[in-house]
């Protein structure tokens, strides 16, 4: 107990300090509706905001995943994957002669993030160690929007998925892709926040999977949301008001691919100290984790040429339910849809139980939104954690952009994967 009351306060007091305050929360409700407002990308507001300013990117912000992995000195190939549900996700794969390791990535940003910060990025250090990588791009993003029958900006049924289906179907297609295509039995695999919440997804429902696993590697996992700090209380709180709104409004994707508040974020984004008050110090560190030693200002003109990346409204829904239900669940379709889905009054549990996968948690210490007290929870329901870490000076984000990750991060996951080679 007392552990527990020190470890909330210094969190309280880092938040007061550092960002805190009432300002910047009104800050960011009010642009969370005006990205939802403009998530529907309207061609009017587009062609006005191009003639305000123009991106001001670096060189490795305007390189494509391609280029860059070239650049740093390996090869990339591109596959596409067909799930079963009959979408098309893009698999990146930068070959090596060691073990494969797929590589799953955050909501909000796609495979690209995992190489451009070069021989300090995860994707790249990876390959520089020998190792076979390959990265998933989940559907919706900008590389994954397609799918055998449906339209993405016609179907509104293309954007009728979660972190479930990016888990039941994206990754277990996947998963098999890079069995079947490298002759192995078993990949390594590291999935990000999100990309952990689908692995644990898949794997608690298709058991299966768990044998063609030889270790996962979950990164600042998102599966339970308890204790959350206030500023992300707030926000979650009127994530369903938000959502339904975006709903009302017809927006069911999200930070579309040269859509308008894509441009809109690029644009404010990549302006020096002034988007660096308004994108990283107001947007991003309240609630990811304050760390301005790992993303420092001239990166936002890299970052912002690749990220954020498409997603689907449903996406957050099903987040916002994580916390507000307490549960790591299926999606809650409410009580007449749950019965009708599920037969049940309230959507199941995923069954971590049934995870038999060995696993390990990196949980980092300034992670204001996947929090160290969560990752141990969710340690606790697994049967088979094999290593539990914390990471001294990383916040949510630090574990795929930091500037420092190579001193911080990768030491302690070469040494994890090289048991497993
Ligand atoms: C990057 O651009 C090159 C040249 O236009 C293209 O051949 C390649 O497919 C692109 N890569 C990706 C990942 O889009
Ligand atoms: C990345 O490459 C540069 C230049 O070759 C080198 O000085 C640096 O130590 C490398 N960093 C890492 C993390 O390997």
């Amino acid at each position: 107990m007392t552990r527990y009351k020190t470890y909330r306060i210094k969190r309280q007091a880092v938040l007061s300090e550092e960002e805190g305050s009432m300002m910047n929360s009104a800050i960011i409700l009010l642009s969370t509706i005006i990205q939802l407002i403009h998530c529907a990308s309207y061609p009017d507001v587009k062609s006005l905001l191009s003639n305000i300013s123009e991106f001001t990117l670096s060189e490795d912000g305007k390189l494509n995943f391609t280029q860059l992995v070239t650049k740093y000195g390996h090869t990339a190939e591109q596959y596409e994957v067909v799930t079963e549900d009959g979408y098309l996700v893009k698999l990146f794969h930068i070959p090596g002669i060691r073990s494969s390791v797929l590589l799953t990535h955050g909501l909000g940003t796609d495979a690209d993030p995992y190489v451009i910060r070069g021989n300090g990025s995860l994707g790249i250090a990876l390959a520089d160690e020998g190792y076979d990588v390959w990265l998933l791009n989940n559907r919706g993003t900008k590389f994954s929007r397609r799918h055998t029958e449906l339209d993405p900006d016609k179907d509104k049924k293309f954007w009728d998925y979660s972190l479930h289906e990016m888990g039941y179907y994206d990754l277990a297609a996947t998963i098999d892709f890079v069995l079947y295509q490298t002759g192995e039995e078993k990949i390594l695999a590291i999935g990000h926040s999100q990309g952990a919440s689908q692995f644990f997804a898949l794997t608690s429902l298709r058991p299966e999977y768990n044998e063609k696993v030889k270790l996962f590697l979950a990164l600042a996992p998102g599966a339970f949301f308890f204790n959350m700090p206030p500023l992300f209380q707030i926000v979650a709180s009127a994530g369903p008001l938000l959502l339904e709104l975006g709903k009302t409004l017809g927006i069911e994707e999200l930070c579309k691919d040269r859509g308008a508040l894509l441009f809109l974020i690029k644009t404010i984004c990549t302006k020096g100290i002034i988007s660096y008050e308004v994108c990283v110090r107001a947007a991003i560190f309240p609630f990811l984790g304050y760390n301005p030693a790992g993303f420092e200002l001239s990166f936002l003109r890299t970052l912002f040429g690749h990220a954020p990346s498409g997603f689907s409204r449903k996406c957050l829904e099903h987040y916002d339910q994580l916390y507000l239900r307490k549960k790591f669940a299926q999606f809650d379709y409410g009580f007449r849809g749950n019965l009708g889905k599920y037969g049940s009054r309230n959507p199941p549990d995923y069954a971590l139980s049934k995870i038999t996968a060995d696993v390990a948690i990196m949980s980092g210490k300034l992670d204001t939104l996947s929090l160290i007290e969560n990752g141990k929870i969710l340690k606790s329901k697994l049967p088979n954690v094999v290593h539990f870490e914390e990471i001294e000076k990383t916040t949510h984000i630090d574990f795929v952009l930091s500037r420092e990750a190579s001193k911080y991060l990768f030491p302690s996951i070469f040494r994890l994967l090289q048991k497993y080679d």
